[in-house]
């Protein structure tokens, strides 16, 4: 039984017939104050018309009649409030539960549900930059997070791989770049022939915009040359693309770019129409969305071709109808909020119930300032994971770390830096910061994970798992640890129903400082059995928490540092 069922059968048995189901038991907010509380009895008070504190007395005596009670202590407070005080017992046999159960007892509420997950999609023929980041982290903690909980994630790159770019890109692959350049195509070429191709589209006769466009509609239609050349760009981008995400231990199941979805927009669109939503207006086709105060979203503009808006509501279609998902996340900065509440909006009014999510994240600046080409303050993610990785290589290099290690503490603590914040605050890139090696940190919490390693290691614990785990709580200190290992579980549902995996990583950060005041006030190896066994078990406990939830960020935990 959970102690909101225990609490809930107390106040059953003293008002018989209330919403007992509805009893929530949750952390103190002060341990002075107790280890947990409950306020419900103010709410039922108002209800059955008795004073608040007596209600919530009557519940306390329910509860020290209950047989086996889990508290030593319950004591009526404030307005009427009850706080609970839980016996050493039953945390010991709490953690012993908690200890042999999967996973670290991350539920399995996702068993049988599927969820698809829209993130990083970055566009095509670009090299990815440190604004790519947000997307890609955050959506792979979550991505990480269901799994964890028993989802089965569709994780889906949509790229960005269509557009009028394409004209430009392929006007100034012929005509921009040498043979050489050419035979050995990189998205640094990619991204210089476009630069180049896109500012002589900006010549004033429009001679070659004009031919970009013809390029354009060529490959529209189908031209085989031209269909060549852009899956060749797109097969170089998602080349590289996945160099990064190697380096990040970032995995798509698929890779469905909006070109995916081109033949399924004329067929959206007069469904649309059918239904009476989309109608003309200026020659274009419209959805108007004034009655939610979304104004008016295009879904094929006057010269006849399709937009985001349509090719995102293709989309939802195509994943609804091949994955039948409980839900579908999209992870972008929050410049596109509205266009997601508009095709949200028009998705339920085709008929679609699948729930849709969008997780905005702030956007990040560099020096104050958005990160673009034209500002020239573009640092891209490959040279900002290579610093992180030299700057970690200094540090282990010393203590005889190799690459392999710098890598996991540069990456990790590029990763952490951006998930410790919660994705709708912004983030003004600095290197420092990024590459924080202390503090609130990736690597801070990686050493945690290291040094409770080579404490087990030098106790001789057998660590095979055949030994039953017998925890003791006795100390404060014992206890404020166990009691925040034990919220482990209930951390990640609320980090995945928030999409925020900052909520885990805030929860990571403070279970790290508990557990560094718990090892500094109790000495382990040096104190007699049995207590030496039993913190060690906490230690244990500590670390296989740590190691798990790192793991849902994305960020690896080395065994030795
Ligand atoms: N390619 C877009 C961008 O770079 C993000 C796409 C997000 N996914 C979606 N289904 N619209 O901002």
């Amino acid at each position: 039984m959970t102690l909101s069922e225990t609490v809930g059968a107390a106040f059953e048995a003293a008002f018989p017939g209330g919403e007992s189901s509805q009893i929530r038991v949750v952390p103190a907010t002060d341990p002075k104050f107790g280890d947990y509380q409950c306020n419900d009895a103010l709410k039922l008070a108002k209800k059955v018309g008795m004073k608040p504190r007596d209600a919530a007395q009557k519940v306390a005596d329910a509860l020290a009649a209950l047989e086996g009670t889990p508290f030593s202590k319950v004591e009526v407070a404030g307005p009427g409030f009850l706080n609970l005080t839980v016996s050493g017992d039953w945390l010991a046999a709490q953690l012993a539960g908690f200890a042999s159960a999967q996973n670290c007892g991350i539920p399995q509420r996702g068993a049988g549900k599927r969820v698809v997950i829209d993130y990083s999609s970055p566009n095509a023929a670009k090299q990815m930059h440190i604004g790519h980041i947000r997307s890609t982290v955050i959506g792979c903690a979550i991505d990480r997070i269901y799994r964890a909980l028993g989802y089965d994630v569709v994780a889906d790159n949509h790229l960005g791989d269509w557009g009028t770019q394409f004209g430009i890109l392929i006007k100034g692959y012929r005509e921009c770049l040498t043979d050489d350049e050419r035979a050995n195509l990189t998205v640094a070429n990619l991204e210089k022939c476009y630069v180049l191709s896109a500012a002589k589209a900006k010549e004033e006769d429009g001679v070659w915009k004009d031919a970009c466009r013809r390029e354009l509609v060529k490959l529209q239609q189908g031209d085989a040359d031209n269909v060549a050349l852009w899956r060749r760009f797109i097969e170089i981008s998602i080349g590289e693309f996945e160099r990064m995400y190697a380096k990040l231990g970032v995995k798509f199941d698929t890779y469905r770019g909006e070109s995916y979805y081109n033949s399924m927009m004329p067929g959206v669109v007069e469904r649309l129409v059918k239904a009476g939503l989309a109608v003309e207006s200026e020659g274009a086709l419209i959805v108007n969305l004034d009655a939610e105060k979304l104004g008016v979203a295009i879904v094929r503009k006057s010269d006849g071709g399709f937009n985001y808006t349509t090719s995102d509501l293709a989309c939802v279609e195509s994943r609804v109808a091949e994955y039948a998902p409980e839900r579908i996340i999209y992870v972008t900065d929050d410049r596109q909020q509205l266009h997601f509440r508009q095709f949200f909006s028009i998705a339920a009014k085709m008929g679609c119930k699948t729930t849709l999510v969008h997780v905005p994240f702030g956007l990040m600046s560099y020096q104050g300032k958005a990160i673009s080409t034209r500002e020239g303050n573009l640092i891209r993610l490959d040279e900002l994971l290579s610093e992180a990785k030299r700057r970690s290589l200094e540090i282990v290099k010393d203590r005889g770390g190799d690459e392999r290690l710098a890598e996991q503490i540069g990456y990790g603590a590029v990763k952490y830096a951006d998930l410790s914040h919660d994705p709708a605050t912004a983030i003004d890139f600095s290197w420092d910061k990024a590459l924080a090696l202390e503090g609130n940190s990736g690597p801070y919490l990686q050493y945690a994970y290291a040094r409770v390693c080579s404490l087990l290691e030098k106790s001789g614990r057998d660590a095979s798992g055949a030994a039953e785990r017998r925890f003791v709580v006795s100390t404060p200190a014992e206890k404020r640890l166990a009691l925040q290992l034990l919220e482990f579980p209930g951390t990640v549902v609320r980090a995945a129903d928030a999409y925020k995996p900052s909520v885990l990583a805030d929860y990571l950060f403070q279970t790290a400082q508990l557990y560094s005041s718990f090892y500094q006030s109790s000495p382990v190896l040096k104190s007699e059995e049995p207590v030496r066994s039993a913190r060690l078990e906490l230690c244990a406990l500590f670390g296989e928490v740590l190691r798990t939830g790192l793991g849902l960020l994305g960020i690896e935990t080395p065994r030795h540092i």
